[in-house]
C-alpha cells in the first residue's frame, strides 16, 4: 500500500518547500494541487472568461483537460496538451485560482486525477482539502500555519527577489492573502479546514531545517505506528 502525507494549509506557510525537500529526502512524489487549480485558473482567463460567472466556469471546465508530468523531478501542469507552468504564479491567476475553485466542477474535475496519483505512489500531497476530501486515509497529516503578517513578508521577500514586486507593497500583499485565505475556508465546497486527525505545525517563529525535523519525526512515528 502507499505510503501518503498531506500537507493542508493557507498561503505562504511554507508548504510547498516543506513538502518539495521532504519529497526529495523520502524518495516520494511531491504533488503540488494548488498548481492544478491554477493550471484551470489560466485556461479560463485565456478563454477571457469572468471568473465571478459560475456558470460560465462551470459549463468551460468541460473542455479543460488537466495532466501533470515529471520533468527533471519538476511538477508541470498541462491543459489541453499546453505546459502552463510558467504562468502559474501571478497575482492575477493566484486569485482566479483561489475564485473558481470554489465551484465544485472545477473541483471534480481534478479529484480523481489527485486520488489516482496517490494510489499507487508514496506522495506528499500539499493544498487546502488534501487531509479532509481527497485524502482522508493519508498516513500522516498536518495543518501548516503561520501569522498572515509572517505569510505576506514571505511572500514579499520571494517577490522581491525574483524582481516581481512591481506595484505591490507588504500592505497589498497582506490584503490580498488575507482575502484569499479568507474566501479558501469560508466557501461551501471542501474549504479549507483542519482534518480532525492532523497536526497542528506553526511556522510563525520556525526555520526550514526546524519545520523539517519536526515533519521528519512525525514521518517516523507514523512509519513505526
Ligand atoms: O496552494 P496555491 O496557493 O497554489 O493554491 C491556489 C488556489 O487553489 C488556492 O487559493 C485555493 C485553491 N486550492 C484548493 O481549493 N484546493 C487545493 N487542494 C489546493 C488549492
Amino acid at each position: 500500500m502507499s505510503f501518503n502525507i498531506a500537507i493542508d494549509g493557507p498561503s505562504g506557510v511554507g508548504k510547498s518547500t516543506i513538502a518539495k525537500q521532504l519529497a526529495a529526502d523520502l524518495g516520494f512524489v511531491y504533488i503540488d494541487t494548488g498548481a492544478m487549480f491554477r493550471g484551470l485558473a489560466v485556461f479560463f482567463l485565456d478563454r477571457g472568461l469572468d471568473i465571478d460567472d459560475e456558470k460560465a466556469i462551470c459549463d468551460a471546465v468541460n473542455d479543460a483537460e488537466v495532466t501533470i508530468k515529471y520533468e527533471d523531478g519538476l511538477q508541470h501542469v498541462y491543459v489541453n496538451g499546453t505546459d502552463v507552468t510558467s504562468r502559474l504564479r501571478t497575482e492575477d491567476v493566484s486569485r482566479a485560482a483561489s475564485v473558481t475553485s470554489q465551484y465544485q466542477p472545477v473541483r471534480t474535475k481534478l479529484l480523481e486525477l489527485q486520488r489516482e496519483m496517490a494510489r499507487t505512489q508514496d506522495v506528499i500531497m500539499d493544498g487546502r482539502d488534501i487531509g479532509t476530501v481527497v485524502l482522508p486515509q493519508a498516513q500522516l497529516k498536518v495543518f501548516m500555519t503561520a501569522r498572515p503578517e509572517i505569510q505576506a513578508q514571505r511572500r514579499y521577500d520571494q517577490l522581491k527577489e525574483q524582481g516581481k514586486l512591481g506595484d505591490a507593497t507588504f500592505e497589498s500583499i497582506l490584503n490580498d492573502i488575507k482575502e484569499r485565505d479568507y474566501r479558501d475556508s469560508h466557501r461551501a465546497n471542501a474549504p479549507l479546514k483542519k482534518a480532525d486527525d492532523a497536526v497542528e505545525v506553526d511556522t510563525s517563529e520556525l526555520d526550514i531545517p526546524a519545520v523539517m525535523n519536526r515533519m521528519k519525526e512525525l514521518v517516523r512515528e507514523r512509519k513505526n505506528a
